[in-house]
């Protein structure tokens, strides 16, 4: 079944932060009410820290019920967590630091290990953490997904050539900008997830939120992602959407969030 594409932009990256928060308070609210918990990966980069930023401020702080949710994160760079880079760092100086969430419900990956180790470890993590819910499979409630203008996503990057190991769930990996060790999720996990929320903000990423939309770049590592019994939602402000066709955005169900105020 191909995955359910929508299309939501909103007038300005502030806005998108507001609306991806309310994303991500939806998908917790369905997740707890169908299973008494909320699984969640999150991505770094700079697009979704304000958003971090809102989850962690009312009515957010008190309203998710981070006593049953459990992050991990879509890939982290090999770097101490008080490094700049720290995909950790910044999610923890955001958000985890604030939050009332349960410190053994927050799952960094091992950046401080030799990257093979570090990746067989946290695979390991995760198979107990899916197993003791009952699933053989890595299906997370939401996978939120920022893109490169490369089309990379996750540290998933153009021409790489990944593990041929179709069961790993998590590789280590060399590239992207800064250009470290890192670890990442596989396309078997993200593709696994029930709801991936794709972030995009601003001019510089419009021509590859076209070209990964309405184009056949099926090699490009974000058209990969194709969950097999989940939804896809992409984000957008309208920078990121002002190259997109009119019938593009009308045929996915595209809600224009205006600016809040
Ligand atoms: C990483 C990220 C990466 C990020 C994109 C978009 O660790 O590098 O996970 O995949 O999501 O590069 O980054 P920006 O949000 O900064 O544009």
């Amino acid at each position: 079944m191909a995955a359910k594409i929508e299309i939501i932009t909103t007038s300005d990256a502030e806005r998108l932060a507001e609306k991806g928060a309310e994303l991500i308070y939806n998908a917790a609210k369905k997740a707890v009410a169908r299973k008494d918990s909320f699984a969640v990966a999150v991505s770094g980069g700079s697009t979704p820290r304000a958003m971090h930023r809102l989850l962690s401020q009312e009515p957010y702080r008190s309203d998710i019920p981070w006593q049953i949710t459990h992050i991990f994160w879509v890939d982290e760079r090999m770097v101490p967590f008080d490094h700049p880079d720290s995909n950790y760092g910044a999610a923890q100086k955001d958000l985890m630091s604030i939050i009332p969430i349960p410190a053994d419900q927050v799952y960094p990956m091992p950046a401080m290990m030799r990257p093979e180790q570090g990746a067989d470890l946290y695979q390991a993590k995760l198979k107990t953490f899916f197993q003791d819910l009952g699933s053989l499979d890595p299906v997370f409630d939401l996978i939120i997904l920022g893109i490169g203008t490369d089309g990379h996503t996750a540290s998933l990057f153009p021409g790489q050539l990944l593990s041929q190991e179709p069961n790993r769930w998590v590789l280590s990996v060399k590239g992207g900008q800064p250009d470290v060790f890192r670890l990442t999720l596989t396309y078997a996990v993200l593709n696994s997830a029930r709801h991936i929320l794709f972030l995009a903000s601003g001019n510089a990423k419009a021509l590859i939120v076209k070209t990964l939309i309405e184009g056949r770049q099926i090699h490009l590592p974000a058209a990969k992602i194709r969950p097999l019994n989940g939804e896809i939602t992409w984000l957008l402000d309208q920078e990121a959407a002002s190259l997109l066709k009119e019938e593009t955005i009308a045929s996915n169900r595209v809600k224009f969030e205006e600016k809040k105020g």
